[in-house]
């Protein structure tokens, strides 16, 4: 299993957030989690596709863009000019979830589906052999500091099995509350990437809490 770590830049400074993407990527990072918010599908405003085109020649790693946005659409060219490599979105918030899951492969971007911990992995059924990636959150989505839903586990282990069953090396992915104390049990359950914000931008040593978190799914068989 190849496990990879993605901090999130919302626990980052974003004063300084040229600095922080490359730390995080010197540090070990696999892969930077850049968190949309729009103040509609989420309670909360981040930064759009200038800040990740201005972001973007900071590091060589893939950009894993997560978008907490109502409407999705017009965003997905905008996000992968901007040099987005993955593109995310909640199906709650398109209108035509297969539309923008074509959208997203045509501007050529790996696409995923982020289920929200009481969205069901019914979505997953006429999308699954589509997605490259699905994100499982683990918060409901807004925010970054908040703990982790341990009632997510469950659902970890059978997206893991319905990623098994359709033989596509489709990633798995959680979101929100995780640190190096429960890293491994998500790992255990099915998880292959991990985004991490506060765990990792809250810390003193970047570095340190990465080789922490490594360590951590290093044992994990
Ligand atoms: C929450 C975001 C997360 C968030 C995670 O809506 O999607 O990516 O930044 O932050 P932590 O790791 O602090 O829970
Ligand atoms: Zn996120």
């Amino acid at each position: 299993m190849t496990f990879r770590i993605a901090p999130s830049i919302l626990s980052a400074d974003f004063a300084r957030l040229g600095e922080e993407v490359r730390a995080v990527a010197q540090a070990g990072a696999d892969l930077i989690h850049f968190d949309v918010m729009d103040n509609h599908y989420v309670p909360n405003l981040t930064v759009g596709p200038l800040v990740c085109a201005a972001v973007k020649p900071h590091v060589e790693i893939p950009l894993d863009v997560h978008l907490m946005v109502r409407p999705v659409d017009r965003l997905v060219a905008d996000f992968a000019k901007a040099g987005a490599n993955i593109i995310s979105f909640h199906p709650e918030a398109s209108e035509h979830v297969d539309r923008t899951l074509a959208l997203i492969k045509e501007n050529g971007c790996k696409a995923g589906l982020v289920l929200n911990p009481a969205t069901p992995l019914s979505y997953l059924d006429h999308t699954l052999e589509k997605l490259d990636l699905v994100l499982l959150m683990s918060v409901n989505p807004g925010f970054g500091g908040q703990q982790f839903i341990a009632s997510v586990l469950p659902k970890i282990e059978q997206a893991r099995r319905r990623i098994e069953a359709s033989g596509k090396p489709i990633w798995l992915e959680v979101d929100g509350g995780i640190k190096t104390d429960n890293i491994a049990s998500v790992a255990r359950a099915g998880a292959d990437t991990f985004v991490a914000g506060s765990a990792i931008f809250g810390a003193k040593d970047y570095r340190k809490t990465i080789a922490e978190m490594r360590a951590q799914l290093a044992t994990v068989v």
